[in-house]
C-alpha cells in the first residue's frame, strides 16, 4: 500500500498550469494572443463548472418548496439599468501612470502615490470614473436609441419580473427566485486567473420576505445556509470566512451585508455577497416604469413591497475555489524505498468531473478490454465515468490529477474470480469487489 506525506499548499503558477495541462481552463482566443479577462472551459472544466452550478441549483431551488427557478435575457431595456442605478453609479475609479502608461484601479493601489509597475512617484493622473458596463447596440442602427448594455448582474432580470413570477408560480412571500447566468463587467484590471474576469457567471437568489419583523432572521438564515453549502461540498473551513460589512461599507439602503471570502494563494477574496437590500430594487423599478410591482396579499386585501434578501455567488470564482481547495502535492517513499510524488485534487464526489475511471490492465488483451469497457458502459447511467487502459501507475496519476475519487481495474485475476480492484484516490488503498456488486458498492461510496 502507498502512503504519503503532505506538503505546503498551492501557488498561483501551479493552478493555471494544471488547468491547461489537463483541459480544465484555457485562455480565450489563445491562437490570437488571447483576450484579457476572458477564459474558456475545456472538457473537464466545463463539467466541473456545470457540477458546481448543479450543486447550487439543486440545493437552492430543487430541494426547496419556497424557491423557483428563472432565466432572464442578458440584454434588457436600457431603462432597467437607469432604474437600478448602474448607469449613474456602476463605476470604478481609474488612474493612469504618466510614466509607464499603465492603468490601475485606484482602490486597488497599495500606495496611492507610487506606481506598482514602474515605481514612479506621484505620476498618477487624477482618479476618474470608469463605467464597468459593457455597451452594445440592438438592431441595425448604431445610434444612441439602439444603445444598451450586457447585464452586469443577473438580479435585475428577476426584479423586473417579480410580479410575473409570483402570479404565475402562485407564490407568496417569503419565497425566492433564483437564476444562474452570464454577467459582463468591463473590469479595469482583470486578473488572478478566473477570479476577476470580464465575462462570468453568477448564481443569484433573490428572496422576498414580508415586512413583518422577521427580515433580519431571514438574512441570518441565508448566511447560515450558504456557510453550510460550502462546507457540505468539502471546502476547508479554515480557508473560508464570512466578513460582516460595516454600515460605511454597505450601500445606504442595505440593512446588513456579509461577504463570503476564501483564502486564495494571494490572500482573502470575495466569493459571494449576501445582502439585506430592503425594498430598494422594487421601489426603483416601480418609480421609473410607473408599474406596480407590489405583492397583493389576499388575506389582508392590501398591497405591500416585500423586503429583499440577496445571495449572489460567482460561479467562476466558486469553480476556481473548488480547484484550489482540492489541490495537493504529495511526496512519499514507497514500500521498496523508492521516492514518489503525485498531484491530487481531492474533489467532493458530486463536484468531481469524473467519478469513476475504469481501466483494463493491458491494452492488447481483448478479454480484459472487453470486460472493462462493458463495466464502464454499464456504470455510465449512474456515474460520470471514463475508460482508459495501459500502465496502471500512470493511469492512477492521471486520474489523481483530475480528481477522480475511485478507479476500477480489470486485471488477469478478474478472469478467474469475477472481481475488480477498486482504488481510493485519497487513501490510495485498494480492495477487491465482485463485478456483480460493483454498482451498489459505487453508489454507496459516491
Ligand atoms: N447582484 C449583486 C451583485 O452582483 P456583486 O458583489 O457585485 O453583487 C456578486 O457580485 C458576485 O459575483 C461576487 O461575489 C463574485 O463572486 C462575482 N463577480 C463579480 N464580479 C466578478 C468578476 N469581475 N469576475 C468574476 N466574478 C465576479
Amino acid at each position: 500500500m502507498e502512503t504519503a506525506t503532505h506538503e505546503p499548499r498551492v501557488t498561483m503558477d501551479e493552478i493555471p498550469a494544471l488547468a491547461k495541462r489537463r483541459g480544465f481552463i484555457f485562455q480565450s482566443s489563445e491562437i490570437y494572443g488571447g483576450i484579457n479577462g476572458c477564459w474558456d472551459y475545456g472538457p473537464l472544466g466545463a463539467v466541473l463548472k456545470r457540477n458546481v452550478k448543479n450543486a447550487w441549483w439543486r440545493d437552492t431551488v430543487e430541494l426547496r418548496d419556497d424557491v423557483v427557478g428563472f432565466d432572464s435575457s442578458i440584454i434588457m431595456h436600457p431603462l432597467a439599468w437607469k432604474a437600478s442605478g448602474h448607469v449613474d453609479q456602476f463605476h470604478d475609479k481609474l488612474v493612469d501612470c504618466k510614466t509607464c502608461k499603465h492603468r490601475f484601479r485606484f482602490d486597488h493601489l497599495k500606495d496611492p502615490a507610487k506606481c506598482p509597475d514602474c515605481g514612479s512617484k506621484d505620476a498618477f493622473t487624477e482618479p476618474r470614473n470608469f463605467s464597468l458596463m459593457m455597451k452594445t447596440f440592438v438592431g441595425p442602427m448604431e445610434d444612441t436609441a439602439a444603445e444598451t448594455y450586457l447585464r452586469p448582474e443577473t438580479a435585475q432580470g428577476i426584479f423586473v419580473n417579480f410580479k410575473n413570477v409570483y402570479q404565475t408560480a402562485r407564490k407568496r412571500p417569503p419565497f425566492g427566485i433564483a437564476q444562474i447566468g452570464k454577467s459582463f463587467r468591463n473590469e479595469i484590471t482583470p486578473g488572478n486567473f478566473t477570479f476577476r474576469v470580464r465575462e462570468f457567471e453568477q448564481a443569484e437568489l433573490e428572496y422576498f420576505v414580508p415586512d413583518d419583523g422577521n427580515d433580519m432572521a431571514a438574512f441570518e438564515e441565508w448566511v447560515a445556509l450558504r456557510k453550510a453549502w460550502y462546507a457540505s461540498y468539502g471546502i476547508h473551513p479554515d480557508r473560508l470566512r464570512f466578513y460582516e460589512l460595516t454600515p460605511q461599507e454597505r450601500p445606504h439602503y442595505a440593512k446588513a451585508g456579509s461577504d463570503v471570502e476564501y483564502l486564495f494563494p494571494w490572500g482573502w477574496g470575495e466569493l459571494e455577497s449576501i445582502a439585506h437590500r430592503g425594498t430598494y430594487d422594487l421601489d426603483a423599478h416601480m418609480k421609473l416604469s410607473g408599474k406596480d410591482l407590489r405583492y397583493f396579499d389576499e388575506a389582508s386585501k392590501a398591497h405591500y413591497t416585500p423586503i429583499l434578501i440577496e445571495s449572489s455567488a460567482g460561479m467562476d470564482r466558486t469553480t476556481l475555489t473548488f480547484l484550489i481547495d482540492a489541490y495537493e502535492k504529495q511526496r512519499w517513499t514507497d514500500d521498496k524505498g523508492k521516492p514518489s510524488e503525485r498531484t491530487v485534487l481531492h474533489f467532493h464526489p458530486h463536484i468531481a468531473p469524473v467519478q469513476v475511471a475504469v481501466f483494463s490492465l493491458a491494452r492488447n488483451k481483448p478479454e480484459l478490454v472487453e470486460r472493462a469497457r462493458t463495466i464502464e458502459r454499464e456504470l455510465r447511467g449512474s456515474h460520470r465515468t471514463q475508460y482508459d487502459e495501459g500502465n496502471i501507475g500512470q493511469l492512477y496519476r492521471r486520474q489523481d490529477e483530475i480528481g477522480t475519487p475511485l478507479c476500477v481495474t480489470v486485471d488477469y485475476d478478474t478472469l478467474e474470480d469475477a472481481k475488480v480492484t477498486v482504488r481510493d484516490r485519497d487513501a490510495m488503498t485498494q480492495e477487491r469487489v465482485s463485478i456483480d456488486g460493483i454498482g451498489a458498492y459505487l453508489r454507496d461510496r459516491l
